[in-house]
């Protein structure tokens, strides 16, 4: 079961710059910075209600937020839903034919277990599920 989109994940090439339209014109509150290394961004969270908005902005040059960042410019990056069983999830996935970038769920520092969905099945958007422990 689908719980809530937990956050939608924008890629910016600088924080101080993007909380001026989202932070500053727009009213959310800056919550906290993340750096998070296996992805080689930081993250910066903006609660909205039960959802997040999180800027990302990548810290290397290589990472696959940074390449994106390179290729697309900043905009929306992927879009991420609360899952109660994400194993179940993605074996329903799987039965429609749906491609996955992960077949198995990562596990993070947090213990929340992420996969990824390849946009090439959603219609172009990157769509992360997690599972909180
Ligand atoms: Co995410």
């Amino acid at each position: 079961m689908i719980k809530k989109i937990a956050h939608i994940a924008v890629v910016v090439p600088d924080l101080t710059e993007a909380n001026r339209f989202w932070v500053d014109a727009l009213g959310l509150e800056m919550d906290r910075v993340e750096e998070v290394p296996e992805q080689a961004v930081d993250v910066a969270f903006l609660p909205v209600g039960e959802s997040n908005v999180e800027l990302l902005r990548p810290i290397d040059e290589v990472s696959g937020v940074a390449r994106y960042l390179e290729k697309r410019g900043p905009g929306i990056h992927h879009i991420c839903f609360e899952v109660d069983d994400i194993a179940a999830t993605l074996a329903r996935l799987k039965s429609f034919d749906i491609p996955l970038i992960n077949e198995e769920p990562t596990i993070d520092r947090h213990g929340t277990k992420i996969a990824f969905v390849h946009p090439k099945g959603t219609g172009g958007v990157l769509v992360e599920l997690y599972e909180r422990p």
